[in-house]
């Protein structure tokens, strides 16, 4: 296996649809040599292009960690979305070779919980399925509360073995709306954590009814899959190198300096990892914070900007990148 900046290639090796927005794609190393370790809630960025312009999204491992002769990955089809997922749908074929960065885990179970509950969303299932392998083998409690717009919508739920479908509960919400969080939260053993991964408005939702409820903030731990990176155009000066950067509405800041060949570390690219925060040296007017990496503290401060997903809008921004 060939690594280049952080990046190695695989092959697509199979590809399938498992809802009428879903679809899985197997990669393989291109020599057929085992691929790099992994626990259950890693991702990898898989880096496309569509001939215009280069996409690196963020996709969830769904295969067993125990198991490293290929990855798995599920794409949900964004159709308002800036093209990646629509690259990954219509353009990438069987055989086709693809750069993916080496898996990093933001998302991991908590070896010290007594018990994990488990809440997902739509495509959010995606992290649990591989922590579903590894709850197979381990003697921690565990529950699923998995909420789909439909039966048409749970073709992922075929991906969770059947002798651990017991401990899981589909709530389609054409026919049981969404999940009661507040009775799936409430009357947990102490030392229960709780993980939540799905579009914002579940998020929050779950969440609140979390932190109503009094857990801990240790306790609480999410993930998003669909922050906004897009919005109003802006102008940015990047000190450290010297190059000014107009993002246009349809990239972030980072995706834009990328495309000017300016490299900012990254790990998660949706506001949560904390690897691309960027002091701010200048700033004439509002900017507006996306992320949940920074605290609300920083936030106000406005000296600390997250280049993944915050926007401006600014007179002046002189960023320290
Ligand atoms: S890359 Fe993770 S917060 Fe920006």
């Amino acid at each position: 296996m060939r690594a280049k900046h952080g990046t190695f290639a695989v092959v697509v090796d199979a590809i399938e649809s498992v809802t009428p927005l879903i679809k899985t794609f197997r990669l393989v190393d291109p020599d057929g040599e085992p691929l790099p370790g992994f626990s259950g809630g890693s991702h990898v960025i898989v880096i496309v292009g569509d001939g215009e312009r280069v996409y690196r999204n963020p996709y969830s491992l769904i295969g067993s960690p125990f198991d490293t002769r290929s990855y798995e990955i599920a794409v949900g089809f964004d159709a308002n979305g800036r093209g990646g997922s629509a690259t990954m749908h219509h353009r990438v074929k069987v055989g086709d070779r693809l750069e993916i960065t080496y898996p990093a885990n933001q998302f991991p179970l908590d070896r010290l919980a007594k018990k994990h509950v488990l809440i997902a969303g739509g495509v959010g299932i995606t992290p649990f399925l591989a922590h579903l392998h590894e709850l197979a083998v381990a003697t921690t409690p565990f529950e699923l509360h998995y909420g789909v717009r439909s039966q048409a919508h749970a073709g992922l739920v075929g991906r969770i073995a059947p002798d651990l479908r017991k401990h899981s509960r589909i709530y389609p919400s054409d026919e049981l709306g969404r999940p009661d969080f507040a009775s799936i939260l409430s009357g947990q053993p102490v030392g229960a954590h709780v993980y939540i991964c799905g579009p914002r408005g579940m998020l929050d939702a779950a969440r609140a009814e979390a932190e109503r409820a009094g857990w801990p903030d240790s306790h609480i731990h999410f993930e998003l899959f669909d922050q906004q990176t897009t919005g109003q155009p802006f102008s940015v000066f990047l000190a450290a190198s010297d190059m000014q950067v107009d993002v246009p509405p349809e990239m972030s800041l980072l995706e834009a300096a990328e495309a000017k060949g300016i490299s900012i570390p990254y790990l998660c690219r949706g506001g949560a990892c904390g690897y691309c925060e960027t002091e701010v040296i200048a700033c004439e007017g509002e900017l507006i914070h996306r992320d949940i990496w920074l605290s609300a503290a920083d936030r106000q401060a406005n000296k600390k900007f997250m280049p993944c997903v915050s926007r401006a809008l600014c007179s002046k921004l002189i960023l320290n990148a």
